[in-house]
């Protein structure tokens, strides 16, 4: 890894965002455990990756990237994962049948345990009106989610956790889709339950019913390829503790380039992109594809200097920049930087991430988002691309397979008042199961007027 810089340059360069772990030794160790680890992905598939992104960044493919907003360890069960990949697959078929191109999929998933906070502490009051103030929580990757001194100390030891827990996650993902789980015709039958079932589906009856008759056609004319068997799915999750993206950085035997075996795609965050930052500078190293979040503050000048040095020759499906602007800022802000590069002859996959410009506190003190305000965000979205000229790639969503409360609006019209009864998110509200998929029938619309 001669060309890779050590960690302690990394951190030499005023690396945002990183734990303050309290056992420097503790670190080193666990450090050694995960650098003798397997890789969790193979080099081959990230390349495969990037060919499928290169076809998104020529139009030729649409990207749906989608998650939890922070995996824990306790939600690594068969369910879970089982209700994320479905609503997933189901989206997918959707939004292949509107696009007429196909759709990569990748999950926010074995491996997105770490987060970014704007404070590093918070403060809550307890009963009796004392306010305590703790380190704030930095994912299960790196301390506890309880509310206690002893939870949120950063344990490296997690790290190797987090390992574990995104091979367990990975393996179950990959038996799912290629062992007969993610059957076509299965998966279509879901959407058709959902349609018939669910009061929020109802309107999406013509679509589903076309996507029936499609199916049916490629039956009886004796069609049965292997995708309908089988699909290719992606892991990702944001490149944030250097020590685990450091560790699982490796050698590729094959090509002898370093990749970050963590996950197929990793990306940079909005807080960690800074250009001279520890961040860019490690991602710059790797062969992955990757990602850069760009928010409503990017300036043209940074967003071409962020191309520059993570790709500096310019290899379609290396790079994609994930906007997420907010719906009140898209249609104003997004057009200069996609202007500015293209017209540099910039190659880069752009897709929406409508999540993280759209959150906001309900009355309830619950973070929330309104499911209207994602669905402007991605109409913004394809609204400029389409004026522009380029290609609207793809979705970068915060979602989940189960019926949390935690965004509010949708067909089901959750309010405010709805939130308290289940919202497990540990972090950002996500979407539920019915607001995923009708999020991918509103967006075959929008597809469809392209
Ligand atoms: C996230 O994707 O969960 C996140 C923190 O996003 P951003 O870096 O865009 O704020
Ligand atoms: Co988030």
């Amino acid at each position: 890894m001669s060309n890779i810089p050590d960690l302690a340059s990394l951190h030499a360069m005023g690396a945002a965002q990183q734990p303050t772990y309290p056992d420097a030794t503790a670190v080193d160790s666990a450090v050694a455990t995960l650098r003798n680890l397997p890789p969790l992905v193979f080099a081959g598939e990230c390349d495969d990756l990037t060919a499928k992104l290169a076809a998104v960044t020529r139009g030729e493919a649409f990207l749906l990237q989608g998650g939890d907003c922070a995996e824990t360890l306790a939600g690594v069960t068969a369910d879970n994962v089982r209700n994320k990949l479905r609503v997933l697959l189901q989206m997918a078929v959707v939004l292949t049948y509107a696009a007429s191109v196909p759709v990569v999929k990748v999950g926010r998933l074995a491996g997105q345990y770490a987060k970014p906070r704007s404070n590093d502490t918070e403060t809550r009051m307890l009963p009796g009106g004392k306010s305590v103030t703790l380190p704030a929580y930095r994912g299960d990757a790196v301390n506890g989610y309880d509310f206690t001194p002893e939870s949120r100390v950063p344990d490296p030891q997690r790290l190797v956790d987090v390992y574990n827990a995104s091979a367990a996650t990975l393996n179950l993902v990959r038996a799912f889709v290629t062992g007969g789980y993610a059957d076509l015709r299965q998966v279509h039958t879901w959407n058709t339950d959902f349609v018939r079932e669910s009061g929020a589906g109802k309107k999406y009856e013509q679509l589903a019913g076309e996507i029936d008759r499609a199916l049916t056609f490629m039956t009886a004319i004796g069609a049965d390829p292997v995708e309908f068997h089988r699909v290719d799915f992606h892991s990702s999750h944001e490149a944030l503790v250097l020590e685990y993206e450091h560790a699982m950085t490796r050698i590729d035997s094959r090509s002898n380039q370093p990749y970050d075996v963590s996950g197929h795609f990793v990306w940079i965050g909005e807080r960690t992109r800074q250009l001279d930052g520890a961040h860019v500078e490690l991602l710059s190293h790797i062969r992955n594809p990757i990602g850069v979040k760009l928010g409503p503050t990017t300036t043209a000048d940074q967003a071409l200097a962020l191309a520059a040095k993570l790709n500096p020759t310019n290899e379609p499906g290396r790079l994609t920049f994930i906007t997420r602007f907010g719906a009140g800022k898209i249609r104003d802000g997004l057009p200069h930087l996609v202007e500015k590069v293209t017209a540099e002859g910039i190659q880069v996959a752009w897709v929406c991430d409508p999540m993280h410009g759209n959150t906001f506190e309900a009355s309830s003190g619950y973070k929330t988002r309104s499911f209207d305000d994602v669905l402007e965000e991605v109409q913004g979205f394809f609204d400029v691309h389409r004026s522009l000229g380029t290609w609207p790639g793809g979705l970068h969503v915060e979602l989940t397979g189960d019926d949390v409360t935690e965004c509010v609006g949708g067909g089901e019209a959750l309010r405010d008042e709805d939130l308290a009864h289940r919202y497990e998110s540990v972090c950002d509200p996500r979407l539920n199961r019915v607001q995923s998929l009708e999020m991918a029938f509103l967006v075959a619309e929008m597809l469809r007027k392209a």
